[in-house]
């Protein structure tokens, strides 16, 4: 193919990759969204196959092989409630993928830079690997503490941010000792020093993130991603992978601070690897009060007799599948005219947009989907809010306990509401370990079993009666 066709089908690619990003903005125009961006890498996977530099076709055939298939079989298996630990894994394989582009491309015996050339390809180099070495790392370590094969709570060193500034500096002192390097050994001892840095800040900085500011984590990662893709694309002089990684970098990095926004947080406590106050491993906050159970008919016939339901879904209605009859009970109320909507929390779920998806695809309408901040002041006036496997989100102790892990982030208020129906199957607390007081509270009553069952029998009471 020649440059010039090629050329174009970057430019093609990269208007489509930006469509991608504006049809992903809405559930409406997601789908159309996901058609544009696989066209995009279509047609710059062909036209970069199709280049003069690349030769090597049969080890390409066998990687894109092994690779396609690993990823079709990975992508029909994963369960939904699964999907940020695929995510968070994915962005290792790009930083991982920076780190050895980086080492590859300075020790290439055909490069040929000198003078300015070989100082700014040096300099991509650094910063290709930095970035690509702490993306690894840290996705890593998303990734276990998703998956559960880590713990959530944040371990926090003492003098970490001592630690973080002195890594920071020796990394940069490496850096310009690298691109000033007079040998290649040399220039390879610094980068392989600076990388092993790198990949340790990576650690420190995740382990440090408490389970409740994960969403923030995944999606500062995926920024680290996309800009470690960015200077691969510099290293190799490829402009699509410049401007793909530059739009993954940028969009993640909007949807960070847009969480840190919702979860009332400083970009820079993220950045930094929980910095600032660790929290106190005691809450202040005592729990008291006494739980007291619902039983399904007793729900029936409180949600039957209200006017208003405030319906708060979390990774419960996620890992029970009962989104479907969520949308049965929405319907049954919604005839005897009981008006309901839905309070969606930025973080429910585990990846952002979670309960959106599920309840879309039970065909809930969009327009009784609220997002917190909609909501939240309605609620003193909702007869009934009904918790569908939700913790965290609705955590009084984010408000009323400074020493909570999850102090300061916003939570759907439902205690002001008239009665709330928590519905999930024992005492046991969230994502973020953290004890929930509203169980305790006088106008609380616990409807416990599998939400999805427990929900099946309500609508079952409803119809009966
Ligand atoms: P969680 O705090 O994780 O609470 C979910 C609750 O659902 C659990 O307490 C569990 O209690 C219940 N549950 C589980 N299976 C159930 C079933 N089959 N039927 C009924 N209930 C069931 O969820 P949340 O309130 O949605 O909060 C989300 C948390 O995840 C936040 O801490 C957030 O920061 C974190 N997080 C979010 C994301 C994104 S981007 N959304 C990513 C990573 C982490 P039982 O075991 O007693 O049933």
């Amino acid at each position: 193919m020649g440059s010039g066709i090629i050329t174009t089908s970057y430019i093609i690619a990269s208007v489509l990759f930006i469509l991608s990003l504006g049809g992903l903005s809405s559930q409406e125009s997601a789908r159309r969204g996901n058609i544009y961006g696989i066209l995009g890498m279509a047609i710059a996977l062909i036209a970069t196959i199709s280049s003069a530099q690349v030769t090597g076709y049969a080890i390409i055939a066998v990687a894109t092989t092994l690779g396609g298939i690993a990823g079709i079989i990975v992508a029909l298996r994963v369960r939904m409630t699964s999907m940020p630990e695929l995510v968070a894994i994915l962005h290792s394989f790009v930083g991982l993928a920076a780190v050895l582009v980086g080492f590859s491309s300075y020790l290439d015996p055909g490069a040929s830079h000198t003078g300015i050339e070989k100082t700014i390809h040096e300099t991509e180099v650094c910063l290709g690997v930095l970035i690509g070495a702490v993306t690894f790392t840290g996705s890593v370590i998303a990734f276990g503490k998703l998956r559960a094969l880590i713990g959530s709570k944040p371990v926090c060193i003492k003098g970490r941010h001592y630690l973080n500034l002195t890594a920071a500096l020796v990394c940069i002192w490496l850096g310009f000792v690298f691109v000033g390097a007079e040998s290649t050994a040399a220039g390879v001892i610094s980068l392989t020093i600076m990388t092993l840095i790198a990949f340790g800040f990576g650690v420190h900085m995740v382990m440090a993130i408490g389970g409740a500011d994960m969403p923030v984590v995944i999606s500062m990662l995926n920024s680290y991603s996309g800009w470690a893709a960015a200077a691969t694309g510099f290293m190799l002089g490829n402009d699509l992978l410049i401007i793909a990684g530059a739009l993954v970098g940028s969009s993640g990095a909007i949807l960070s601070y847009i969480m840190c926004r919702a979860m009332n947080r400083r970009l820079i406590n993220v950045i930094a690897g929980g910095f600032g106050e660790a929290p106190s491993s005691s809450s202040s906050c005592e729990v008291s009060g006494e739980v007291v159970a619902a039983s399904v008919e007793e729900t029936a016939e409180l949600l039957k007799e209200s006017k208003s339901v405030v319906i708060v879904p979390g990774y419960g209605m996620a890992v029970a599948q009962a989104q479907h009859m969520v949308s049965v009970l929405t319907k049954k109320l919604t005839d005897r005219g009981v008006r309901i909507r839905f309070g969606i929390h930025p973080v429910a779920g585990r990846m952002p947009g979670h309960m959106n998806v599920l309840l879309a695809e039970a065909k809930i309408p969009y327009d009784i989907v609220l997002e917190m901040d909609e909501i939240n002041d309605d609620l003193k006036d909702t007869d009934v809010s009904l918790v569908i496997g939700a913790n965290d989100i609705v955590n009084p102790s984010a408000l009323d306990d400074p020493a909570s892990p999850i102090a300061g982030m916003p939570v759907l208020q439902v205690w002001r509401s008239k009665t709330v129906i928590v519905m999930k199957r024992s005492m046991a607390a969230g994502y973020a370990g953290v004890e929930n007081p509203l169980f305790f509270k006088e106008n609380t009553r616990m409807l416990f079993g599998d939400a999805k069952e427990t929900l099946d029998s309500v609508i079952q009471h409803i119809n009966n009666s």
